[in-house]
């Protein structure tokens, strides 16, 4: 090709390339990044690495992040909520002011979609998710949005019964459609992150994670929740989430924080048995499982304190893992 015409197709294509509205333009991903995103100075880690985080007990006034501090001596990295949205008129009055009891934690809202669609869900509901955590991130907050969280379960009556989100799981691209609205609202935000979360199940269904994922460029961090029963704790970090890995986190490079962490099991041996499995395990082959949250509630039947209420000794025995 002549030089001229080099020239010329070139300008050619910066031309069309500004008449192409931005909108249109592919989102770029919003962490090119393998770590965990705006990690606050000096939470807790264990001494292999792994950051730490609570879910406290909502039925609980008493149960904050300042009280975890407190009774740990150590400040949690992640600071998890619930918020459910009941209709097209979100209302975030359940997770409006987490930013007054995170302690200086990242946010972790779950946002839920329990009473809309997935078509339902379009850019004015987004938009109101984002004005939320836009107030977030101008009070200087990180926030990784953990939005529709365990969909491949809540979307299944089977799953969960009585507690399903009204989307279903008939219509798996229509959920892929939201959340990439969620995720471009979420991008548009300083120091907002999409946080994909299913929830675990048998290595063999891996069809339904297929369903779930929603595409590499609206997903920031990978996580996973799952509660082993006492048997399976035996069984070790790889056993429980190593097919995980393969599959979901190491093609893509994105960090693996396990959303919410715990046993089936009341029981403190079990309980501090997995604790120490999921900070203190061998990671060699899982370079990019960097936190987890621990679920910190009394729920169902189960006691899943490890430090609410507890005495001085299984504090200590905590904090034995921790930094
Ligand atoms: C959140 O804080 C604002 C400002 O203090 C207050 O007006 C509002 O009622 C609070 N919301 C909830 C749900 O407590
Ligand atoms: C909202 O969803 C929940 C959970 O699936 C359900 O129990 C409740 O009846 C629904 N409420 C309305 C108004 O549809």
């Amino acid at each position: 090709m002549s030089r001229n015409l080099n020239k010329m197709l070139m300008l050619v294509a910066i031309y069309l390339y500004l008449l192409v509205p931005a909108a249109s333009k592919p989102m770029p991903k919003r962490a090119d990044t393998s770590t965990l995103p705006g990690l606050p100075a000096l939470c807790m880690q264990s001494y292999k690495g792994i950051s730490w985080g609570w879910l406290p007990d909502d039925q609980r006034p008493d149960a904050t992040m300042a009280k975890l501090e407190a009774d740990t001596g150590k400040k949690g990295c992640f600071y998890g909520a619930y918020s459910h949205i009941r209709s097209e008129d979100y209302d975030p009055s359940e997770i409006e002011n987490m930013t007054s009891t995170a302690d200086g934690a990242i946010l972790v809202p779950s946002i839920m979609p329990w009473n809309v669609t997935w078509s339902n869900i379009d850019n004015v509901l987004a938009s109101k998710i984002g004005s939320l955590i836009q107030s977030w991130s101008d009070q200087g907050f990180v926030t990784y949005l953990r939005f529709a969280h365990e969909m491949n379960c809540y979307s299944d009556p089977q799953c969960s019964p009585g507690e399903t989100y009204a989307g279903g799981k008939g219509d798996p691209d229509a959920f892929k459609q939201a959340w990439q609205l969620i995720a471009n609202a979420c991008h548009g935000i300083p120091n907002c992150y999409m946080f994909w979360c299913p929830e675990w199940t048998d290595p063999q269904h891996q069809d339904v994670f297929n369903n779930w994922w929603p595409g590499e460029q609206y997903v920031d961090i990978v996580g996973l929740d799952y509660y082993p029963r006492p048997e399976a704790v035996n069984d070790g970090f790889a056993a429980a989430y190593g097919p995980f890995y393969q599959q979901w986190v190491a093609p893509y490079g994105k960090p693996l924080l396990l959303g919410e962490v715990g046993t089936s099991s009341s029981d403190l041996g079990v309980k501090d048995a997995w604790l120490k499995e999921l900070t203190m395990g061998d990671f060699s082959e899982f370079p990019l499982y960097q936190g987890a949250m621990w679920f910190e509630y009394d729920k169902k039947g189960t006691n899943f304190y490890i430090a609410l209420d507890q005495s001085k000794d299984q504090l200590d025995t905590v904090d034995l893992n921790f930094v």
